[in-house]
């Protein structure tokens, strides 16, 4: 994972070391199947949507009792150009040029593993199930920058209770969207896809974790996750899955991509905690993204201040070990 601003840590140095170095194989791919020519018309559309466009990806949206109250927003710019979508590049630029490339219909989510039966959930279905909730959380990256995001969805448990998991299901996984054909990811990063994550069944039934379709009242654009992801607000950033097409109810804890990748460093629980540090950086601050200069630099809080909400879910475990 990255960070790419002056003066910080360099790339290289957060980076799992085959994830950095396969940044030029992906610039190789990405100019044999033409993305970059793709990425500029796309970016173009998602920087300056045209008024159509607009209008088709407004959401319309209920207040929630669930939302951060007083923070002020990061813009919709910083949000959709300062992003981390491996599938796409590795610099935080890469996926507002080249996510323009996903194709968001028709889209489904599959659902398996430990339940009643089989399903499949079209997107179309899922966005209609429960009214859309705006939902201001903050959201912070175990690369030790924050942001806070105007998200659009609702519980995770609403959807997990219409896929009617077994009583032996004890955690969720999730599975991102991978091309088997490698149209779509002509590089691999060092990863193998799919992206996968996964969430203790009593965090992912937490009302907190929302099933997001949107942010800032629109339907989410190509790179933070379209058209369907999960947000944690309480745990680092890369535990919300993007364009997820798959749900699998299992027993044992799942694996997951960046804890099969260097467990040392991306726990499964992977809870923000100022008082883990990662071995190779410090977690007692972060860098509030956009913010003034004299303002950029804010301790971090435990749980990402969710604690009252959820720290009952961690009761008895010792959350240095348990990271
Ligand atoms: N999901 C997929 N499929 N692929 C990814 O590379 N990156 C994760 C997470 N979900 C990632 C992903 C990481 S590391 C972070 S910090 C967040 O997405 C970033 O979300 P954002 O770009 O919307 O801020």
């Amino acid at each position: 994972m990255l960070i790419r601003t002056k003066g910080e840590i360099p790339s290289s140095e957060i980076t799992p070391k085959s994830v950095y170095m396969n940044r030029r194989k992906f610039m190789a791919a990405a100019a044999a199947t033409g993305l970059a020519a793709v990425a500029g018309e796309s970016a173009s559309r998602l920087l300056r949507p045209s008024s159509a466009q607009a209008a088709e990806d407004k959401l319309t949206t209920v207040k929630s009792q669930y939302s951060t109250p007083g923070l002020t927003l990061t813009t919709f710019e910083d949000i959709t150009h300062y992003n981390n979508f491996y599938e796409f590049g590795v610099n935080k630029d890469d996926p507002s040029k080249n996510a323009g490339r996903l194709k968001t219909r028709p889209w489904t989510i599959q659902v398996e593993g430990l339940v009643k039966q089989k399903k499949t959930f079209d997107i179309d279905t899922l966005l209609k199930m429960k009214p859309l909730e705006d939902r201001i959380y903050r959201f912070r990256c175990v690369e030790a920058w924050s942001m806070v995001i105007p998200w659009v969805g609702y519980s995770l448990s609403e959807f997990i209770n219409a896929c009617e998991p077994l009583p032996s299901a004890k955690y969720v996984q999730f599975i991102s969207l991978a091309d088997s054909k490698d149209e779509l990811l002509p590089w691999n990063a060092g990863i193998s896809w799919p992206y996968s994550e996964g969430l203790r069944m009593d965090e992912a039934m937490h009302p907190l974790t929302l099933l997001t379709f949107g942010l800032y009242g629109q339907a989410l654009p190509n790179q933070d996750g379209a058209p369907v992801r999960v947000v944690v607000p309480w745990k680092y950033g890369f535990k919300s899955a993007k364009s997820i097409v798959k749900i699998k109810f299992v027993k044992n804890q799942p694996s997951t991509t960046w804890n099969d990748m260097s467990p040392n460093e991306y726990g499964f629980y992977s809870n923000v905690n100022p008082n883990r540090d990662h071995p190779r950086w410090s977690q007692k601050r972060e860098r509030v993204i956009g913010a003034p200069i004299f303002r950029q630099l804010q301790p971090t809080l435990m749980f990402n201040g969710y604690g009252d909400q959820v720290a009952s879910l961690y009761n008895g475990m010792n959350l240095i070990k348990e990271y």
